[in-house]
């Protein structure tokens, strides 16, 4: 019988969970969709199949998939290249976001019940399909004022920017923070993070994208094909970078004695930080349901909101990836797995 593992986006975290998890167990009766890849590559190698549906371990519940998000990690799991890192295998499921109503609850669950919408994020993916397991701290309850689609834009995204700005950073009322790739995914949620916690936000991206840094709440927006950040932004408390390179380079001038950049695609120079008298952090997120948990309120109390530009069907998983791939998303794509309970 072949089992379907599911792939981690990234993540050290993940790498340790990966050594720890065993495969979930099929319900060989049960089938269900799925977008699958039997072998690594670009988005087309994934195929739209019937598979074994998983069958929740004691410490497990199985969700009901409603919707999927797209993320860049999607991509680059496929490609395989970091597969030892990842501990990827094949066959793989993507799919890292999702917002769906639980249906089944392993012996050991405590916290969830069938029947609860959730959104979250299963640390080794699958939710590109009509159900995936989950353990019962990388999901929570959905906010309340979305829909199952746009929870499901949420979690990687928000989560990133949270652990970033808050746990990481501890950005503080009246500080200043420059947010490079403002429209993306991380940034268009970290915006509004900064912002929600009373700091002062430099964001950047394209001229197609500046009406949308306005709209998020930065207070400076700064067109990165017109104007160079360094000759705008000066003595800011923290930097977030999920472009890297020459982008990353220039950001440690900007930042004063004692703050910190951090890079949510490389390792930050230390070189540079010592030179500069600051900090650096690669982030690297991980599920967490009380971070999801405060999320969902903000999203509730009408602070934050996800920004969804396109919603794809499943079989439009190929489409998915080739614009995650782009690394020019505005806000983000989400894959519609099945009607929304409600409408
Ligand atoms: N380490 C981690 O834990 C972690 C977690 C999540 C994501 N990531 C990584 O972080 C990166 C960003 O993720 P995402 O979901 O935000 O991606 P995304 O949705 O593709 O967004 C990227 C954004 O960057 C902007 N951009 C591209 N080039 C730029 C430049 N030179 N200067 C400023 N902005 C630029 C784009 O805006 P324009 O179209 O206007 O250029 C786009 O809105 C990805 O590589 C992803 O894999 C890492």
């Amino acid at each position: 019988m072949q089992i379907f593992q599911r792939i981690s986006a990234a993540l050290p975290v993940a790498i340790l969970l990966s050594l720890l998890s065993q495969p979930a167990a099929a319900d060989e009766k049960l089938m269900m969709k799925a977008a699958v890849a039997h072998e690594y590559g670009g988005p087309e190698v994934l195929k739209f199949e019937d598979v074994p549906r998983p069958g929740p371990k004691e410490d497990e519940a199985l969700v009901r998939v409603i919707a999927s998000g797209v993320n860049p990690a999607d991509p680059l799991t496929l490609s395989g290249k970091y597969a030892r890192e990842f501990g990827t295998h094949l066959p793989l499921i993507p799919g890292y976001d999702i917002a769906g109503i639980v249906e089944k609850v392993g012996a050991n669950v405590t916290k969830l019940k069938v029947g609860d919408a959730v959104y979250g994020y299963p640390t080794f993916g699958g939710g590109w399909a009509d159900y995936v397991t989950v353990r019962e701290w990388e999901v929570a309850a959905k906010p309340r004022s979305l829909n199952f689609v746009e929870a499901a834009a949420i979690p990687m995204g928000a989560l990133t920017a949270w652990q970033a700005l808050l746990d990481v950073a501890k950005l503080q009322s009246g500080q200043t923070i420059l947010i490079h790739g403002a429209s993306g995914g991380v940034g268009s949620f970290a915006v509004q993070i900064a912002k929600s916690h009373g700091a002062r936000v430099i964001a950047t991206a394209s001229t197609a994208n500046q009406d949308l840094l306005k709209q998020l709440g930065a207070d400076l927006a700064i067109d990165y094909t017109k104007t160079r950040f360094e000759d705008v932004a000066r003595d800011v408390d923290a930097v977030l970078d999920p472009v890297g390179k020459e982008t990353l380079a220039r950001s440690y001038g900007v930042v004063k004695k004692g703050g910190i950049v951090m890079s949510l695609v490389a390792l930050p120079d230390r070189a540079e930080l010592k030179k500069h008298g600051i900090r650096g952090a690669a982030i690297s997120v991980h599920p967490d349901a009380t971070d999801l948990t405060e999320i969902a309120h903000l999203i509730d109390a009408g602070k934050m909101k996800p920004i969804v530009t396109q919603v794809l069907p499943l079989s439009e998983a190929i489409v998915a990836q080739q614009q995650a791939a782009t690394h020019h998303t505005r806000g983000k794509v989400v894959l519609r797995i099945a009607d929304d309970p409600k409408g």
